[in-house]
């Protein structure tokens, strides 16, 4: 198994094949001056099981480009199998025509992807993993939730409240709280799909003079998360801290979050950020280790 780290992962794909002990090929990588990407592997893919690791946050649309490219480039070389770790998912919220004459934009990205020869896909969280298992190629969708749930613990957060944020992401509240073992709870969201607001449902949370942790599938403009802290902090809680695996943190939403009342904005590497301090690196690496490429 050889491990190619893209252009966006270059830190995240490094630390995984460390942890393996396998070889890399390293990407030359340069921006033309209009902004195309030039793409070579700097070694030899013939025969070899190929992972190549590029997470596709923002700027997005390059980032799939260069994925596409890097697999179809291993595809040419003769590569084995191609194994892509999309640690962020661009476009999974387009997971379905939410208005008619709407782009199932996730569907175009699988299509693509299996095009250019990519066998499976390994990603974190992401945003309709049911949706992504009803394609041809195999998906295996991870969670960094325990992951993050350690990394409070360590810093001495365990019994803190554990809120998971959106219909259907009571799931992630229990994983969290498997870990931090304070009680836990959702709060259900809604978008409405034209203007992109989000409301969030009114709820009494036990969490007054208490430690609460909201987690995220992911930050973008902050507004969901900053609604999320307001409510608990006026139901008294204590200290309050945003978690999110993928931390897109666009604009000023990083200020605007802390000044809502949260404490502390952690994140994964899934997106590399300044609040990228949890790794997901022994999440992606023990799922190759178990069941190779
Ligand atoms: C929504 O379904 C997701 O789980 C997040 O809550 C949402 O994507 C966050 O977006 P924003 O930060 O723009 O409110």
């Amino acid at each position: 198994m050889i491990i190619i780290p893209g252009p966006a992962s270059p830190e995240l794909g490094r630390k995984i094949a460390n942890m393996l002990k396998i070889e890399v090929v390293p990407v030359e990588f340069k921006r033309f001056p209009d902004g195309e990407s030039y793409i070579r592997f700097d070694g030899n893919v013939e025969n070899e099981d190929i992972v190549i690791v590029q997470t596709t946050s923002p700027p997005q649309n390059e980032r799939l480009i260069q994925l596409f490219i890097m697999a179809d480039n291993a595809k040419d070389q003769k590569a084995k199998n191609i194994t892509a770790v999309v640690p962020y998912f661009a476009y999974a919220r387009q997971d379905k025509r939410f208005r008619s004459g709407e782009a199932f934009s996730i569907k175009t990205l699988m299509k693509l992807l299996e095009k250019c020869g990519v066998n499976r896909i390994i990603t974190i969280n992401s945003h309709n993993p049911t949706i992504l298992k009803t394609f041809k190629m195999h998906v295996d969708d991870l969670s960094a939730i325990s992951l993050l749930a350690e990394y409070f613990k360590k810093k001495g957060f365990d019994g803190a409240f554990s809120l998971s944020l959106g219909k259907k992401a009571l799931d992630t509240a229990v994983q969290a709280n498997k870990v931090l073992e304070g009680g836990y709870g959702c709060i259900s969201t809604h978008r409405n799909r034209i203007t992109g607001k989000v409301t969030i449902e009114r709820a009494s949370l036990p969490v007054k003079n208490r430690n609460v942790i909201i987690f995220d599938d992911i930050i973008s403009s902050g507004g969901t998360m900053i609604k999320a802290v307001k409510l608990v902090k006026a139901e008294g809680a204590d200290r309050v801290f945003a978690a999110c695996v993928h931390p897109l943190l666009i604009g000023d939403s990083k200020d605007r979050i802390l000044k809502s009342g949260a404490d502390e904005i952690v994140g994964t590497d899934c997106v590399p950020s300044p609040v990228s301090v949890v790794s997901v690196a022994p999440l992606i690496a023990e799922a190759l280790a178990e069941r190779g490429v």
